[in-house]
């Protein structure tokens, strides 16, 4: 009798022992994940801010106000392009003549040269571009706060906060092209120009005559290209231009434009 009266007992106190062991577990892990997941948060605001800053000039608080309420409180696959229309305004892109470079799958190439070099732009050297460059974000229905680690892969949806912001913001930085408009594009693939790209999609249906003179094409070589500046979908391109636009395509080395970057020597623009 006694003996089962202390069994039960035994059983009891492991029962409760177990569970708060499990309540403990749980409560350290809500803990942690709390903290990361403030902190990851807490990171892309300290990461836009930071980068904001280093351009003179601007509210970057106002900024990232328009910037969060284009995505917050929407569902994560659920953000048109336009939902950025009050960012671009509080941020505007100034007209930049013969200075705007575009680029479609060149983007190491291209970054390179115009870091060195100081003379075009790209959309990743321009406020917008260059804070929220290489970052990724989202919102959530019913939420107004912004994530980071549960947000949509570029594939995976079409308006997604992410892509609808690139395809705005190009679509903007098309708007600011004005003279003489410079494009790289990658003389390695079969298909240097495509028009289901975001410069061929979006970019270049911004430019218009007489505001934009001309388009150079620097069609970037390597050992193995595979093409050159006679190819078919380069000729859509020229064709497809607002009627007014002239058009030229070089075909330069990838060796050469890392040589000519660096030297100070060679004026914008003569590297092709
Ligand atoms: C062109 O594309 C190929 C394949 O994606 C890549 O390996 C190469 O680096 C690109 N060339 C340039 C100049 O960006
Ligand atoms: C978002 O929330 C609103 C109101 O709570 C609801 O009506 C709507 O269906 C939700 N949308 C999605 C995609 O969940
Ligand atoms: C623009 O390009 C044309 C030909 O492509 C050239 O003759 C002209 O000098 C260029 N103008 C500027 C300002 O770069
Ligand atoms: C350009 O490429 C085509 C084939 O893609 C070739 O027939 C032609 O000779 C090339 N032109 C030059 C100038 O290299
Ligand atoms: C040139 O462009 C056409 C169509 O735009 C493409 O199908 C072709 O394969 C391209 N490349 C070469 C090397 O001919």
């Amino acid at each position: 009798m006694e003996r089962r009266e202390a069994n039960r007992q035994e059983k009891r106190r492991k029962r409760y022992c177990l569970i708060l062991a499990v309540i403990l577990l749980v409560v350290i892990l809500a803990i942690v994940l709390g903290v990361t997941l403030s902190k990851t948060r807490d990171d892309f605001n300290t990461i836009f801010m930071e980068r904001c800053q280093k351009f003179k000039g601007y509210n970057c608080q106002k900024i990232w106000d328009a910037f969060q309420q284009a995505y917050v409180n929407r569902d994560r696959c659920d953000v048109p392009p336009e939902a950025y229309d009050p960012l671009i305004a509080t941020a505007p892109f100034e007209s930049l003549c013969n200075r705007i470079m575009f680029w479609s799958k060149t983007k190491e190439v291209v970054h390179d040269f115009t870091g060195k070099k100081g003379c075009f732009k790209t959309v990743e050297d321009t406020l917008l571009g260059s804070v929220l460059n290489g970052l990724k974000w989202c919102g959530k229905n019913g939420s107004s706060e912004t994530f980071t680690t549960v947000c949509p892969t570029w594939e995976e949806c079409e308006k997604s906060a992410v892509r609808s912001f690139w395809n705005r913001v190009s679509a903007a930085f098309g708007d600011a092209a004005c003279g003489n408009v410079t494009v790289m594009l990658n003389g390695s693939i079969d298909t240097p120009f495509s028009p289901a790209s975001i410069f061929g999609s979006i970019e270049v249906k911004k430019f218009k005559s007489p505001k934009v003179k001309n388009l150079n094409v620097v069609l970037v070589t390597q050992k193995n290209s595979v093409t050159n500046c006679t190819n078919e979908s380069l000729q859509n391109l020229m064709m497809g231009l607002d009627k007014g636009i002239g058009y030229r395509c070089f075909e330069v080395p990838d060796s050469h434009l890392k040589e000519c970057g660096s030297d100070p020597e060679k004026p914008c623009g003569v590297c092709w």
